[in-house]
C-alpha cells in the first residue's frame, strides 16, 4: 500500500491556487446568475422532499441558516484552518465548498442500495446536507469534516436528527462498519485522493464508494455505473465502485 507523507503547503501556492479561481467581471455575473437559478431550483426540490420527512427539517434550516451567514464558497485562511491544513497537508484550494442537494443525494444513494439498516459515511462531508440523505432514507448516517467552523455550525442540529458530523480528516475516518461510503472529492489534489483511497482500503468488502466527478483508479474498485445530478454549482458524474480486494491465493 503507498503511504503519502503529507508535505506543507506554503501561503504563495496557497494564494496562486486561489487566483486561478478569480474571474473577470461579466463572466463572475454570470456565474453568480447560474448559482441562483440552481439554488433556487435545488432548494425548492429539497423542501418538496422534506416534506415526507419533517424530523429533518429543523436540522435542513440549520444547515441552510450556515449557509447564509457565512460564505459557503471558500474557506479564510485563519490559524484554525491552517493547523488543520498543516495536518493533512493539503492546500487552500482543497476546501472551496459545494454541496449536494437531497435529490442528487438521494438517487445516487437508492442506486447504490443505501436503506434501512445501511450505515453511510460522508468523507468531507461539509455541514452535512448528504446526510440527511442518508437519514431520509432510513440509514445510519455519520459524517467526518476537517474544517471546525462548518462542523460547529450545524453538528447539534444534525445530532437530533440521529446524525454525527465530527471534526477531523477524512483520511484517518473509520469505516470498518460502513455499508457506502460518499466522498465528494473533486476538489482535492491526487495526494490527498491518494490517502483517501488507501483509507478506502480498510472497508470491509462489498462496500459501496460513491465519488463525485473522478471514480476510483485503483485494484480492488469495481466501478459498477456513473449518474449525471445536479450539484450547488452545475451538473457533474457520481461515481458507484464496490470493493472487492483480491482473495489471497492458496499455495
Ligand atoms: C465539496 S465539499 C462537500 C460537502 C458535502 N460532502 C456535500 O457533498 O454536500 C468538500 C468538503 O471536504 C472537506 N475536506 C477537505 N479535505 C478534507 C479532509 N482531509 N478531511 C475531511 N474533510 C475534508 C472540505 O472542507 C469541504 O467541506
Amino acid at each position: 500500500m503507498d503511504v503519502v507523507t503529507p508535505s506543507r503547503p506554503s501561503q504563495k501556492e496557497d494564494e496562486e491556487d486561489l487566483a486561478a479561481f478569480e474571474l473577470p467581471f461579466l463572466q463572475r455575473l454570470v456565474v453568480q446568475l447560474w448559482a441562483l437559478v440552481l439554488g433556487l431550483v435545488t432548494r425548492l426540490t429539497d423542501g418538496v422532499l422534506l416534506l415526507w420527512r419533517p424530523g429533518l427539517v429543523r436540522p435542513y434550516l440549520g444547515i441552510w441558516l450556515a449557509e447564509r451567514l457565512r460564505s459557503p464558497y471558500r474557506a479564510r485562511r485563519s490559524f484554525e484552518v491552517v493547523r488543520a491544513l498543516r495536518a493533512t497537508g493539503q492546500r487552500m484550494r482543497e476546501l472551496i465548498y459545494g454541496e449536494t442537494p437531497l435529490l442528487s443525494a438521494l438517487w445516487v444513494f437508492r442506486r447504490a442500495g443505501v436503506g434501512p439498516g445501511s450505515r453511510v459515511v460522508d468523507l468531507g462531508a461539509g455541514r452535512g446536507r448528504v446526510l440527511l440523505a442518508a437519514r431520509w432514507l432510513g440509514a445510519e448516517a455519520r459524517g467526518v469534516e476537517l474544517l471546525a467552523e462548518h462542523v460547529k455550525s450545524v453538528a447539534h442540529g444534525l445530532a437530533s436528527a440521529g446524525i454525527t458530523l465530527v471534526e477531523g480528516d477524512a483520511a484517518q475516518a473509520d469505516l470498518t462498519d460502513a455499508t457506502h461510503v460518499f466522498t465528494n472529492w473533486l476538489a482535492l489534489t491526487p495526494e490527498t485522493k491518494a490517502r483517501l483511497v488507501a483509507r478506502f482500503r480498510t472497508c470491509a468488502p462489498g462496500t459501496r464508494l460513491l465519488t463525485v466527478m473522478h471514480p476510483i483508479e485503483a485494484d480492488g474498485f469495481v466501478r459498477l455505473s456513473g449518474h449525471r445530478v445536479l450539484f450547488t454549482w452545475g451538473v457533474e458524474r457520481v461515481w458507484i465502485h464496490e470493493y472487492r480486494p483480491a482473495s489471497p491465493t492458496a499455495d
